[in-house]
């Protein structure tokens, strides 16, 4: 840290997961208010948060009940800090019954919105005042709960209620001790922003130094540190998140960096030319680096020969990277670093985070597949971002929004798009049949509305007739999602019209393949990708 820059880290708030969906969406509130802000499992011990010395707590919200014996509760120790805490839901009533208070299953379970009406106007809510200023009565919020608070923990009041609880937001105003029955953190509340923002620098005393300029010069600065004179490789795909690296990696240390593009035989079409272009031209002022590109596909897809299993092929896509990257840093004098666009939700999604829980549900390859005796040091300037934030930062840093507001493309590329073995033939139906799908996408200004949209490869076979002849020839499926972050997601509605023109382009066009499918299925219980 040099002496004139902010410490965007001296602020920080812990959220203790309880397992609710939305715990990474009060993470992003937390940084979208500028304040940075870590998740740790809601079993975290002493040593951990005196270490991680937080301004304020949030307690998640959480799928489990409070008033069963085995569910989780809030470490003691957390409200014997003196550190301000703000429980959500789950959180709220842990929180009420831990110190003291008690809570109740009720039959009518309250799900959606709700009007609430004030009874009191502590901190966090005085700041609710219509046109006239005079204190807000009532406010719209989201409930999603089955168990409510009925008795206040001693010294706590009341502030809040709706028809059918009559507890909907607590405070003890004295220990900085606030519970909400509702999910400020959701877009359904529609002032829930300015409670978190009221907890955070009101009772908190949060500056707001987490900007994306701020960022942007905190991880410069800790780059530099890290990598002094040492040469840094970046496996560069493409997609946002390695640009967003390349991009910060130059400014921090300039001709230190070359970026290694490895065509891997899994890239979508005429994506090697785009990149290499849009990287080496220059049009693209942030970005003046040196590119090298690799041609490793014959490598990749020869060893991905007589592999299934979705995970064995990311470990060996993995592998077959990092001895890319390893040989590439052989022939650069002081190559000592590898660079990765790893960024928070991976190490979240891969049960990476320390005192984490959250199962492995795919080891993404930046997180999972690295061997153990890899010989370059790792550099990941985004691992404390979500996207949203990576996306801010890359603009910050001039990058094109074309590129910045590209879809997410997964690191094992159409290797987690081609079900079960995956063969060049395969891959070369597939970059043809998910180009004509994203051209339509374009041409129909659809692009930007979905977050992410490809195709896929079904290895099987499926009869069609065109003209009088028959057909036994492959399926693909179109799959298109609206998600804000990638965690959950539901299909995307595209319009009938469009998926008739995409289909009969693709059926038209391409001659192996017979069908084309839609994927209705939402995030979770599927997931995004197919594997
Ligand atoms: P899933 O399929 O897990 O995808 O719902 C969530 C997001 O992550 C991307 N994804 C990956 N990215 N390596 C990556 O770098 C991977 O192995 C991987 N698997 C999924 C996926 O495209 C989506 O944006």
């Amino acid at each position: 840290m040099t002496l004139n820059s902010v410490d965007i880290h001296q602020d920080r708030i812990l959220i203790l997961d309880f397992g609710s969906q939305y715990t990474q969406l009060i993470a992003r509130r937390v940084r979208e208010l500028g304040v940075y802000c870590e998740i740790r499992s809601s079993d975290l011990d002493e040593i951990s948060f005196d270490a991680f010395a937080p301004n304020g707590v949030i307690l998640s919200g959480g799928p489990e009940s409070v008033t069963k014996a085995d569910t989780p509760r809030a470490p003691d120790f957390i409200f014997a800090k003196g550190k301000p805490v703000l429980g959500i839901c789950y959180g709220m009533q842990t929180m009420a019954e831990q110190l003291g208070g008690r809570v109740e299953s009720v039959v009518k379970h309250e799900f959606g919105y709700a009007d609430i009406t004030f009874e009191e106007t502590p901190t966090i809510f005085a700041s609710f005042v219509n046109d006239e200023g005079t204190p807000l009565s009532s406010l719209d919020v989201w409930m999603s709960h089955g168990d409510q608070v009925v008795e206040l923990p001693r010294g706590f009041v009341a502030v809040a209620s709706t028809s059918t609880c009559p507890i909907a937001a607590m405070a003890r105003p004295d220990q900085h001790f606030y519970g909400v029955q509702f999910h400020p953190e959701v877009h359904h509340t529609p002032r829930g922003a300015e409670i978190l923002e009221a907890f955070l620098k009101e009772v908190c005393g949060c500056a707001g130094l987490w900007t994306p300029d701020h960022i942007v010069e905190d991880i410069v600065t800790r780059v530099r540190e890290q990598v002094g004179e040492g040469r840094v490789i970046l496996g560069l795909s493409g997609g946002v998140d390695s640009s967003v690296v390349a991009a910060l990696l130059a400014r921090a240390i300039g001709d230190q960096l070359t970026c290694v593009f490895v065509d891997n035989g899994l890239l979508r079409f005429e994506e090697a030319n785009q990149v290499m272009n849009m990287m080496t031209h220059a049009s693209n002022n942030a970005l003046d680096i040196r590119v090298i590109q690799v041609d490793a596909s014959d490598t990749f897809l020869t060893r991905l020969e007589g592999v299934t299993d979705p995970e064995a092929k990311r470990k060996v896509i993995g592998n077959t990277f990092v001895e890319v990257f390893d040989a590439e840093a052989d022939k650069i004098e002081g190559a000592r670093f590898l660079a990765q666009g790893t960024i928070y939700p991976d190490l979240i999604e891969s049960g990476g985070l320390a005192g984490g829980k959250a199962h492995v549900i795919k080891s993404h390859h930046n997180v999972g597949g690295l061997p153990e005796d890899m010989k370059l040091e790792l550099v990941e300037p985004l691992r404390e971002l979500f996207k949203d934030e990576v996306r801010k930062i890359g603009l910050a840093l001039g990058l094109p929004s074309e590129m910045v507001f590209r879809h997410p493309f997964p690191g094992p590329g159409l290797g987690v798009r081609i079900l079960g073995e995956v063969k060049r033939e395969y891959a070369d139906i597939l970059r043809r049949a998910d180009a004509i799908y994203i051209e339509e996408l374009r041409a129909a200004n659809l692009y930007d509305v979905v977050s992410q949209a490809f195709t896929v490869f079904l290895p099987v076979k499926s009869v069609g007739v065109v003209g009088d002849a028959r057909r036994y020839e492959y399926v693909v499926a179109l799959r298109a999602v609206e998600t804000i972050d990638f965690m959950t997601a539901r299909a995307a509605r595209l319009p009938y019209e469009f998926l008739e023109t995409v289909s009969s382009r693709i059926i038209n066009e391409i001659r192996e393949i017979s069908r084309v499918t839609l994927d209705i299925s939402s995030k979770p219980p599927a997931t995004i990708e197919w594997e």
